[in-house]
């Protein structure tokens, strides 16, 4: 394997991985952020993002020399990189089309500090016809651009890094992507190789159909509970199938984080704009809207006893507010858009989650008393609400929490606990499509 110098312009949660995963491949890597503060940390060794391994391969890519980091993309091209990946974000901007202005800025920045034979690379998830776009932008010919997306989940993103399911590269010049792909030779993954369209629509179609996926098991779960199946065996049943396998099949209160409604609704608009309605994916973001209702007409209907009663001055305690477990991440959590609703519909709230200390400010937040444990957001409550699968929440002191609720009931929407544990303790346990 050769070793390259690269450049990875955005220390987020995907460049930071990317920098440090390649300087642990044996890559000389700089990272640029345009954040001084944030790279006088990284230059210490210290990260503050929540994500298992990445710390320890920051420290040891500085001490090995192979890891920098940089203020601004200049600098970081001042290196002369024979790889530049951009990794900035690509956020949800007018009609949820992915507003590309960071991007855009960055190759003005760059576009004459570029060395010859330059690759640049986009990771970051962007438009079908982005890549041609930069090509256009850069009005350089010396320097090829290729797409290639990344498939780090959240919390696992090291990990997945490292023992990527496949290796996504596409350009228009051969060469450039071959290049590209080299740079992960060594974990010996899956590589295909296409063009940049085809590339950039690898991941939408991948986010997509995740999305999908979840939003299928959660109208099924919806099934389960009006014909009185249970999803769990249901979904075991369905995923020994090979072509469905099990993972990603677990109900809960509708799919979020910063990806998969980003992605869904570009989805959305890229087949508008080539003039095709693209219904399943309508029907995919619809269903993850009604899911979050439903969670809320399942909590009042378990609280009031009744259909439509009111929740007005009823405390709830919340368990778990990230949009998923293993990260302090509250970008689009389904925590917080149920959260919202029971808000809207007069209750008040307090909540507990493992990565959220009290006192933490998001604007999301504002209506929710941060507790400092989860007996402390129980007290008096009327219900609790399981909403993120913290698996630390199954070995709580479940008696201890009965004792501290109004009324003991438990609503599990991500079918978490231990149905016989929570109802030795006393506990209505509810869950989704499960009895
Ligand atoms: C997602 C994709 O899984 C990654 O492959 C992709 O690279 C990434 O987006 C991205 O585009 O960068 P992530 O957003 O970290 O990763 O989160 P997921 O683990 O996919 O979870 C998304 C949501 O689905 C969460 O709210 C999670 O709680 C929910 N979920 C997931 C379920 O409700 N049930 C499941 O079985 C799995």
């Amino acid at each position: 394997m050769f070793v390259r110098r690269i450049a990875v312009i955005g220390t987020g949660y995907v460049g930071l991985t990317t920098g440090a995963c390649l300087a642990s491949l044996g890559h000389d890597v700089v990272c640029a952020d345009v954040d001084a503060d944030k790279i006088k940390r990284l230059t210490a060794g210290e990260v503050d993002i929540l994500e298992p391994g990445l710390a320890e391969l920051v420290a040891g890519g500085i001490a090995a020399g192979r890891l920098t980091f940089v203020l601004g993309a200049a600098a970081a091209v001042e290196r002369q990189p024979e790889v530049m990946f951009l990794c900035v974000p690509t956020p949800m901007g007018v009609g949820g089309v992915a507003d590309l202005s960071i991007v855009e800025s960055v190759i003005e920045e760059t576009r004459d500090l570029l060395p010859s034979g330059c690759v640049v690379v986009n990771k970051s998830t962007v438009p079908v016809g982005t890549a041609e776009r930069t090509e256009e932008l850069l009005v350089r010919d010396d320097v090829a651009v290729v797409s290639n997306p990344e498939f780090l989940r959240e919390g696992s993103a090291v990990y997945d890094f490292l023992n990527p399911d496949r290796i996504v590269v596409g350009g228009s010049k051969q060469d450039a992507a071959e290049r590209v792909a080299a740079l992960y030779s060594r974990l010996g993954a899956p590589t295909v190789l296409t063009d940049a369209p085809s590339a950039e629509l690898v991941k939408y179609a991948a986010n997509c159909f995740l999305a999908m996926k979840l939003s299928y098991v959660n109208a099924v779960a919806e099934l389960c509970d009006r014909l009185g199946a249970d999803i769990t065996d249901v979904t075991e049943g369905m995923g020994y199938d090979k072509r469905i396998g099990q993972a990603f099949l677990q109900p809960g209160p509708g799919w979020g984080g910063s990806c998969l409604p980003k992605d869904t609704s570009a989805m959305l608009q890229l087949a508008d704009a080539a003039d095709f309605e693209f219904r399943l994916i309508r029907a995919t973001i619809d269903t993850n809207t009604r899911q979050r209702l439903r969670m809320v007409e399942k909590i009042r209907l378990a609280v009031t006893g009744k259909k439509g009663g009111s929740l007005s001055h009823v405390k709830i305690g919340l368990l778990g507010l990230t949009f998923k477990a293993g990260t302090d991440d509250l970008r689009d959590s389904p925590a917080l858009a149920v959260a919202a609703l029971l808000r809207q519909a007069g209750a008040t709230l307090t909540g507990y989650d493992p990565a959220l200390k009290p006192g933490v400010t998001h604007p999301d937040l504002n209506s929710i008393t941060i507790a400092e444990d989860p007996y402390q957001a129980a007290q008096d409550a009327e219900a609790l609400i399981v909403l993120t699968e913290w698996p630390e929440f199954r070995s709580l002191d479940w008696p201890r929490l009965a004792g501290e609720v109004r009324k003991p009931i438990v609503v599990d929407t991500r079918n978490l606990l231990d149905p016989a544990v929570a109802r030795r303790a006393g506990f209505e346990w509810i869950g989704v499509g499960k009895h």
